[in-house]
């Protein structure tokens, strides 16, 4: 029987049974070993002599060094280079890099502009994908993104997790987890800024709890957590209209103090204080950010490990 490669590209790629085992597998290694130093490897490392190759067309910190951090610590190597140094930049196809990378490297991570990329070099690599970040879709993120959430406030299952300002890649991760976990998803933003109607509509005949409002008030009321992220992701033009309409949307205090008591903060960062969350919010009591970018290296390594493994 030929073994299935198994790509991390999108979470709703996943039955709800397996992204919950992938989440309590991220839990679990992060909570199975008191660390004695950063470049200490695991017990079991499960990465051992295997290669993580990750090329970027779009800037990074904690995608890239989350990554690199994680397969050191599972006792792999990993290789990272910018696509602008790659034959890619002279015309050399997707396929053929993906079908010379599958011969040296065990996993790719790609971070692209186009999410066609990252699918396209997928249909011809024999090693697995991860997606670190397209124009689509963040899966990486949200994975770490709902490890916070349930560090501190238990099982995600009927929460109430509400989205402010555009619809973005971010978002559409977040969609996709609520098709996969029991919770509300409501999403804030006027309306010319929704994220893509198809992925909500997917979501929502899987059985997905979605509101979309531009409603600010309505939207925070009663939220266990409240996240944001850059009105402007990498490659959006700046546009000062859009900077406008946002405006009502930015995370303030005032928004804070309409959801529980313990409401969480989140943003994958980097973040824009002042524009689309205010410092007093980020840098306040209610902020798990930190948490949240740390928890990218534990969510890496569950993924890594779930991709070594074959079906
Ligand atoms: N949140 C996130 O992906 O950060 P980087 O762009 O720094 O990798
Ligand atoms: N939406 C942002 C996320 C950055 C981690 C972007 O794509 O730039």
């Amino acid at each position: 029987m030929t073994e299935k490669i198994r790509h991390f590209i999108d979470l709703d790629y996943f039955s709800k049974i397996d992204f919950r085992n992938l989440l309590n597998s991220c839990h679990q290694r992060k909570n199975s070993k008191i660390r004695n130093g950063k470049a200490e490897i695991d017990d079991d490392a499960s990465a051992q002599d295997k290669i993580l190759a990750m090329i970027f067309e779009k800037p990074s910190t904690r995608t890239r060094f989350s990554f690199e951090t994680a397969m050191y610590q599972l006792g792999g190597k990993s290789i990272v280079i910018n696509s602008k140094d790659m034959q890619l930049n002279r015309g050399e196809t997707i396929s053929d890099t993906a079908k010379v990378l599958s011969r040296y490297v065990d996993i790719v991570m790609l971070r692209t502009n186009e999410h066609s990329s990252i699918l396209d070099f997928s249909v011809s690599s024999s090693v697995p994908v991860i997606n670190g970040l397209s124009d689509l879709s963040h899966p990486c993120q949200v994975v770490a993104d709902l490890m916070t959430f349930e560090e501190i406030l238990g099982p995600i299952e009927s929460k109430v997790v509400t989205w402010f300002g555009p619809g973005n890649n971010m978002t559409h991760s977040w969609i996709h987890a609520a098709s996969l976990l029991d919770f509300e998803l409501r999403i804030c933003a006027p309306g010319d800024y929704l994220p893509n109607s198809a992925i909500v509509e997917k979501a929502k005949n899987e059985g997905a709890k979605i509101l979309e409002t531009d409603d600010p008030k309505k939207a925070a009321t009663g939220s266990n957590c409240i996240v944001t992220d850059t009105w402007f992701s990498m490659g959006d033009k700046e546009d000062s209209s859009k900077r406008e309409v946002l405006s009502e949307f930015k995370v303030t205090n005032k928004l804070i103090s309409l959801a529980d008591d313990k409401v969480i903060f989140l943003h994958c960062l980097p973040a824009h204080r002042g524009e689309e969350v205010d410092s007093e919010v980020i840098d306040g009591p209610h902020s798990y950010v930190w948490d949240e970018a740390e928890n990218r290296l534990h969510a890496q390594k569950g993924i890594i490990d779930w991709c070594l493994k074959s079906n």
